[in-house]
């Protein structure tokens, strides 16, 4: 289209300067066309776009006015803007029969609906042992979903999600890799037994495995001859470590240890004759764990605490069973040597659930 032409028109309008004359002249609507066109609102941009004056269509205009009236209405409903009256604020008329809306009171309403699904479960949790609720299918099912929820948010920052660790990294001994923060959970090694009644206890008690250190009380020599012979044992041939072996049965190793080195559940001391190893294993790891000991009181000592979760008050008795149900299930729990038949769980619930409920 050429400059010359009215935009609005076929062609036969007013020229670009009489349009500019008219438009500055006062005339809002100078486009009349002649032959009966469009009008326009009268305002040229870049030379020849114009806008038009039609009216919207009725039903546009219609829905328009009812969206804002639904505006004030919705407003004055709702919670809306946050007008301050008399220090606080514009709560809504709510809605009629429902009254007020909050969002704290869906969210109540909302968790009242899952609490009555719920209620039955937790009901029976509250009297059952975790061995109980190992051998019902469905609560255990039940409780490894709410049981990863509070893994995750009570366990995982020091035994991973899902309990595969987490590295400890250190500086103290010039080393990087101090080994694990917490032992993992998702194997079948265990410093204090796999049963979910051993897990339930250290959930409910929290650990501390104590190892003296040596540092005064074996030689340098002594000291590299024992790690020599640790180390051997892992790899199976402890054998070849004579002078080592003859530290480890004269000093005071064995009577936590065990003289078979396998470790005993009770203090929690490490199956030494394994793999797996807690802190760091090697050649200096161990060495480092044997002169400084495990939560001795030495300043380099390697720091091994799992808290209690009863003294801590964080976990309610229910909490503490579900979790013990849902680390047993990461695949390493140990087997009961005899399941309980089905009649004699009724009094151990009673016997065992009964110090639980009081720290609660
Ligand atoms: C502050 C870190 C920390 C937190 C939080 C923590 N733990 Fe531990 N946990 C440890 C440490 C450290 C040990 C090893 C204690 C030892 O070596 O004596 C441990 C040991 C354990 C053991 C024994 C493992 C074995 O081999 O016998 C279990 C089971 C366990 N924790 C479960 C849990 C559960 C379940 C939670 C969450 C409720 C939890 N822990 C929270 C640090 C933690
Ligand atoms: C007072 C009991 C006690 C004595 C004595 C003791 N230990 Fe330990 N030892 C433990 C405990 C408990 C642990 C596990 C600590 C933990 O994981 O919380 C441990 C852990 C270890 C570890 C680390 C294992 C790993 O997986 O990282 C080594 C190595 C070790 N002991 C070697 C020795 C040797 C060698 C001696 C003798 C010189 C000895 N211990 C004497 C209680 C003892």
């Amino acid at each position: 289209m050429s400059e010359d032409q009215n935009p609005s028109g076929g062609g036969q309008g007013q020229s670009r300067a009489q349009h500019i004359a008219s438009a500055e002249s006062g005339n809002r609507n100078p486009y009349q066309n002649p032959d009966g066109g469009i009008t326009t609102t009268g305002h040229l941009w870049d030379d020849d776009l114009a806008d038009f004056v039609n009216q919207p269509p009725k039903w546009w205009m219609l829905g328009l006015t009812a969206s804002a009236l639904w505006v004030v209405i919705y407003w004055t409903m709702y919670p809306a803007i946050p007008l301050a009256i008399n220090g606080t604020f514009f709560k809504g008329v709510g809605l009629p029969g429902t009254g007020q809306w909050t969002a704290i009171k869906e969210l109540a309403e909302d968790q009242a609906v899952l609490d009555a699904v719920r209620k039955p479960y937790e009901d029976k949790l509250k009297t059952m042992t975790p061995a109980a609720i190992l051998a019902d299918e469905e609560l255990s099912k039940y409780v490894e979903r709410s049981g990863k929820v509070l893994f995750s948010d009570n366990c995982g920052g020091c035994h991973g999600q899902n309990g595969v660790g987490t590295e400890q990294v250190g500086t103290k001994f010039a080393v990087r890799e101090q080994g694990l923060m917490a032992p993992r959970l998702n194997d079948d090694d265990w410093l204090y037994g796999g049963k979910v009644d051993n897990i339930h206890e250290t959930i409910a008690g929290g650990r501390q495995g104590m190892m003296t250190a040596h540092k005064d009380t074996l030689s340098a020599q002594q000291i590299d001859d024992v790690a020599k012979y640790v180390l051997a044992m892992s790899e199976g041939r402890g054998d070849s470590e004579a002078a080592g072996k003859k530290v480890f049965a004269e000093s005071d190793c064995t009577a936590c240890h065990g003289a078979d080195a396998k470790g005993i559940q009770a203090m929690g001391s490490a199956n030494l004759t394994d793999k797996v190893w807690r802190f760091d294993g090697s050649l200096e790891g161990i060495k480092q764990t044997i002169t400084y000991g495990v939560n001795s009181g030495d300043a380099n000592a390697r720091v091994a605490i799992m808290p209690n979760f009863t003294a801590a008050g964080k976990l309610s008795a229910v909490e503490m069973k579900k979790l013990a149900v849902y680390v047993y299930k990461f695949g390493g729990g140990q087997k009961e040597e005899a399941a309980p038949a089905p009649a004699a769980v009724a009094p151990a619930v009673e016997a065992v659930s009964a110090p639980v409920a009081e720290a609660k």
